[in-house]
């Protein structure tokens, strides 16, 4: 972090955790739009770019679903360095999510928990904010749309299905969000039975769009982290018999058996006590569905090191978004240099040379106990 930023972050650290983030979305539209942002490639190394599931992504650093809700700052989050940008968790409707305070900052741990609750614009706000991007943006920039379910709504599958319609034209993928611990029921959709009937309605409405454009997205089921053996292969199991084209490990996770200091403040923890419980559960998903599924590695990313484990433990593409919050808006650009001098003096020559190249170590420890 340069002198700026560590003055900027200080300040925004003397506020409470969402007038900050709120701040920080302000700013970066408004640095972005008159051209003050100072950017970095995202296209500066070229043996960092991957290729999967249809799309060709610069580098595998990807800013996860939360920071950008509403698809405010997606140009700005490619241009300060990101591979790709999540916008979202998107649902129907606008709502306002839990009471606040809702976002805690845990330093000495640098993690965060939080329990917003799905507080977003609701599908409409969220496409005209696509819509306004500039049309080279949108040709030269990976902008993924998470969706979700309204907290209120009668019957959550259908939230997805509108979801993929609302945004088949804007996405140039979707994931589907079924693992947030804020809305009460969200995750039982990751349960076999329930999961088979929201996969089998996606393929339909899916088969429905690609025969009526010429886009097909690809998408992505996003899962918790909190899940034991039996569930992940449940998954597994779900995921062969769909169309689905990758996965997203992980969201935040309800557990705070990883934390040094106690801490009871309900919500979903991230950052990095988030890390080994989150590469365990992607190594063995890793091993469950095999080599080709594209699986983006998500959870307690904050450094070169912990971004090259996650891709050695499995991941396809990388996304952060605690990290981002405690390193600073330059964390996407030092990792990607990390990686690529990490590559050069190592035996592989490309990103997807490296991912898996551990998978067995990792998928051997045992998944922490709740
Ligand atoms: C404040 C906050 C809000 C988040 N909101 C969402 C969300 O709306 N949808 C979602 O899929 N994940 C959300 N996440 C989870 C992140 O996308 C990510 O999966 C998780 O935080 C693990 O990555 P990290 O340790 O790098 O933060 C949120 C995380 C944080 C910290």
């Amino acid at each position: 972090m340069d002198k700026f930023e560590l003055l900027a972050r200080n300040a925004l650290f003397k506020l409470d955790a969402e007038t900050a983030h709120g701040l920080a979305i302000g700013s970066l539209k408004f640095s972005y739009a008159t051209g003050l942002l100072p950017g970095h490639s995202n296209r500066q190394y070229p043996e960092l770019a991957v290729k999967i599931a249809g799309l060709e992504f610069p580098n595998p650093v990807g800013i996860a679903a939360g920071f950008d809700k509403n698809g405010e700052v997606p140009d700005a989050l490619l241009k300060v360095g990101f591979g790709f940008a999540e916008v979202g968790t998107v649902t129907p409707n606008a709502q306002s999510g839990n009471p606040r305070p809702r976002i805690f900052r845990l330093v000495d741990e640098q993690a965060i928990i939080n329990r917003l609750g799905f507080n977003n614009q609701g599908h409409s706000v969220v496409i005209d904010n696509l819509r306004s991007r500039k049309r080279e943006d949108v040709s030269n920039g990976i902008v993924g749309i998470n969706i979700g379910a309204n907290k209120n709504s009668a019957d959550f599958i259908t939230d997805y299905e509108m979801g993929i319609r609302k945004f088949w034209d804007l996405a140039n993928y979707f994931t589907i969000n079924i693992s947030s611990p804020n809305t009460p029921g969200l995750r039982d959709l990751q349960a076999d039975k329930s999961l088979g009937e929201l996969l089998g309605r996606i393929d339909s409405i899916r088969e429905e769009l690609i025969a009526g454009t010429d886009k097909s997205p690809p998408l992505f089921l996003k899962i918790a982290p909190d899940l034991n053996e039996e569930n992940l292969i449940g998954i597994s199991d779900n995921i062969r018999s769909s169309s689905i084209d990758g996965l997203v490990v992980c969201n935040t996770t309800v557990s705070r058996s990883a934390l040094a200091i106690q801490n009871t403040e309900p919500g979903g923890l991230s950052g990095r006590p988030l890390f080994n419980r989150s590469t365990i559960v992607l190594a063995k998903m890793r091993q469950l569905v095999g080599p080709d599924l594209p699986i983006i590695g998500a959870g307690g990313i904050d450094s070169i090191q912990s971004a090259w484990e996650k891709l050695e433990a499995g991941a396809s593409l990388l996304q952060l978004y605690t990290g981002m919050v405690y390193q600073g808006l330059g964390i996407a650009k030092t990792i990607c240099q990390g990686l690529s001098e990490k590559l050069a003096a190592s035996q592989y020559s490309t990103i997807t040379e490296l991912t898996g190249t551990r998978i067995r170590e990792w998928a051997a420890r045992d998944l922490p106990v709740q």
